[in-house]
């Protein structure tokens, strides 16, 4: 099936609903069953049938089969917002005296979780350089039991090589957690890529309407019971009403999402035109290293960087994984960072529209901070660490 007939379809069951084609909301506590005989008569998975309020009804799982079906996972769980599915994910799979790998462009939230929360629980925290590909094997050590990826990441919008990391991470039996909010459920397949357990913001692009706070966590089947009883042993449950309006606007991810792919790449490349931006950092632009023909990327790894972007109207583009607002604030940043180096740019390239490739020898991997890499940027600011 299409995916955007898989969007119109999924999670719908109007012959359970009296025709409906919408699951309607339905909010209930407790649940009640005529006998034993029937409650066990349910059968299946017991998180996907309903039994009590907080486990979901009928309207939660719409949602969550919609999700998980478009993502191409096996099953998906509601969380109150995208960090609560963040956390549990991690403390799903961590205990005192492991090790967890994650990428320094991390989002800043999860990062002061794992500082704030898991590491004095005697949890190692590790971040690593997000675009280090082939020879992430040797950060793995004999504790590590997770290892986590952004892509896009956070601000900074490296691109992953995530079968690469999945791959060494796999052959140590180790789960790949991936905070895939930015990729979205419609435009990167995370299972296909290696991801075991794929995290978004549904606040974001799955909800797209500013109108709800809500997190998903899908996972493949091995790890499906792993992450949703840890779910329920912290007692997270979600409004059916947020579920509702959360799939009410994930109906619409594949219109949104193309138009606003569109809307992005002009910004960005409006903004590469002016005088006042030294440079744009987006991974859609030719040129940017996190593009198929950026440099940090290996030829041997670019064929799945271009499977990750689709095409646009007729000559090879790929997709944005972000909002123009994003490239206008990354651009923004790097403006200010370059202000005092203005003057000696030449000014023909600025006007032209021409996409310029970046700086030899700026790579994403030299503008972050990162704990197995600790290079600088003359070009860029280091990624501030927010603190919210
Ligand atoms: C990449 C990423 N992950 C997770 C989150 C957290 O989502 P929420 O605001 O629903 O907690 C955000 C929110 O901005 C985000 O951008």
């Amino acid at each position: 099936m299409k995916k955007d007939t898989l969007l119109a379809r999924a999670g719908r069951d109007p012959a359970r609903h009296q025709g409906m084609v919408n699951t309607p909301v339905f909010r209930t506590s407790t649940v009640i069953f005529p006998d034993r005989a029937s409650y066990e008569a349910r059968g299946g998975d017991d998180y996907k049938k309903v039994r009590y309020g907080l486990y979901g009804t009928p309207t939660t799982f719409a949602l969550e089969e919609a999700v998980a079906q478009m993502e191409g996972g096996h099953a998906a769980v509601a969380l109150p917002s995208g960090l609560a599915a963040l956390a549990v994910a991690l403390w799903a799979f961590l205990k005192t005296g492991d090790h967890v790998l994650l990428p320094d462009s991390v989002y800043a939230p999860t990062r002061n979780f794992c500082d704030r929360r898991l590491q004095p629980n005697g949890i190692e925290i590790e971040y690593y350089d997000p675009l280090i590909g082939a020879g992430f094997e040797k950060l793995l050590r004999p504790n590590t039991r997770a290892v986590f990826c952004e892509a896009p990441g956070s601000l900074s919008f490296e691109m992953q090589d995530i079968p690469a990391i999945a791959a060494a991470a796999h052959a140590r039996g180790l789960p790949v957690l991936a905070d895939t909010t930015w990729g979205t459920p419609y435009f990167f397949r995370s299972f296909e890529k290696g991801v075991d357990v794929s995290i978004h913001a549904a606040t974001k692009y799955i909800a797209g309407h500013s109108d709800v706070v809500m997190g998903m966590i899908v996972t493949n089947e091995r790890h499906w019971l792993t992450v949703r009883r840890a779910v329920a042993d912290y007692g997270y449950g979600v409004s059916p009403d947020d579920c509702y309006l959360t799939l009410r606007g994930f109906r619409t991810i594949g219109v949104r999402m193309n138009q606003q792919m569109a809307n992005a790449l002009k910004v960005a490349r409006w903004l590469q035109s002016r005088r006042e931006v030294k440079r744009v950092i987006y991974p859609a632009l030719e040129g940017d290293p996190g593009t198929p023909c950026g440099s940090a990327i290996s030829p041997a790894r670019r064929p799945f960087f271009r499977s990750c972007w689709p095409r646009v109207t007729g000559t090879r583009r790929r997709s944005s994984m972000r909002s123009s607002f994003s490239a206008s604030a990354r651009a923004g940043a790097a403006s200010r960072a370059s202000r005092s180096s203005r003057r000696s740019r030449p000014t023909a390239r600025r006007r032209s529209g021409i996409r310029a490739a970046p700086p030899s020898g700026c790579t994403s991997a030299s503008r972050i901070r990162t704990t197995s890499s600790p290079t600088s940027s003359a070009a860029l600011p280091p990624c501030k660490k927010r603190d919210p």
